[in-house]
């Protein structure tokens, strides 16, 4: 596949060279890519739904769904990092989705073996960015309330975010014309306040 513009580059906390451009309707194979790399836990958090071992048909579909509605509906970023294995492997994806004027359905991932680098929160970042210059206020999502790495990343943004628990689950509102200082976001997730922060 023909190599696409980067549109944003940064690096991971150990280094590597990030390179981020927008997801279009040819990159399910990308989609794919990332999903294999992603074990059971990962995938769960991402689709909330136990999935075993999906037929490939059915990643495909979903993938190309996916890519086919990024930019219909709202945005994706797709970011790529060169690897011994190979260079250009895809190794996060994050979108929108509008749901109604100014308020849009947030997903990210980040591939197993790269998860905690820093790609996730940077990748949120420049998604937010998208978001505001689109007009976005509100930012939604249903996450599990243990997925300690999204609540931290999404904390660590510097926006009000209001929850609403439910079951297993919270319901998340990040308020992007509501900045909080990030000092005080920061500091409001010491590790002990992790338990009760999120009921
Ligand atoms: C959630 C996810 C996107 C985070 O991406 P990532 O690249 O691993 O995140 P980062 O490395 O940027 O940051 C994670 C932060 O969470 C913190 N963190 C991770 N696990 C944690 C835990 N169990 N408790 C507390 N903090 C934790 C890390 O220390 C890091 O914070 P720091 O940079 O201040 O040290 C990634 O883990 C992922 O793809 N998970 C599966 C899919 C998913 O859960 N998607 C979200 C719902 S759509």
């Amino acid at each position: 596949m023909p190599t696409k513009p980067t549109v944003y580059t940064f690096t991971t906390k150990n280094g590597s060279p990030v390179r981020v451009r927008p997801l279009e309707p040819e990159d399910a194979p990308y989609l794919v890519d990332l999903f294999e790399n992603m074990g059971e836990d990962s995938r769960y958090q991402r689709f909330l739904q136990a999935l075993g071992k999906p037929e490939m048909e059915r990643v495909w579909s979903e993938a190309e769904h996916i890519a086919g509605d990024a930019l219909i509906h709202g945005r994706g970023l797709l970011a790529f990092c060169d690897r011994t294995e190979r260079p250009d492997v895809p190794v996060a994806a994050a979108r929108f989705v509008e749901l109604a004027p100014a308020q849009a359905e947030i997903s990210i991932s980040v591939r197993d073996d790269m998860q905690g680098t820093g790609i996730g929160t940077k990748l949120l970042g420049l998604l937010i960015d998208e978001a505001k210059i689109r007009g976005i206020t509100q930012l939604v999502g249903l996450v599990q309330s243990d997925n300690m790495a999204m609540w931290h990343m999404l904390k660590k943004q510097g926006y009000r975010m209001t929850r609403q628990p439910d079951g297993t689950y919270t319901f998340m509102t990040l308020h992007l014309d509501q900045p909080e200082a990030q000092m005080d976001a920061a500091a409001e997730f010491s590790p002990e306040s992790y338990l009760t922060w999120y009921k």
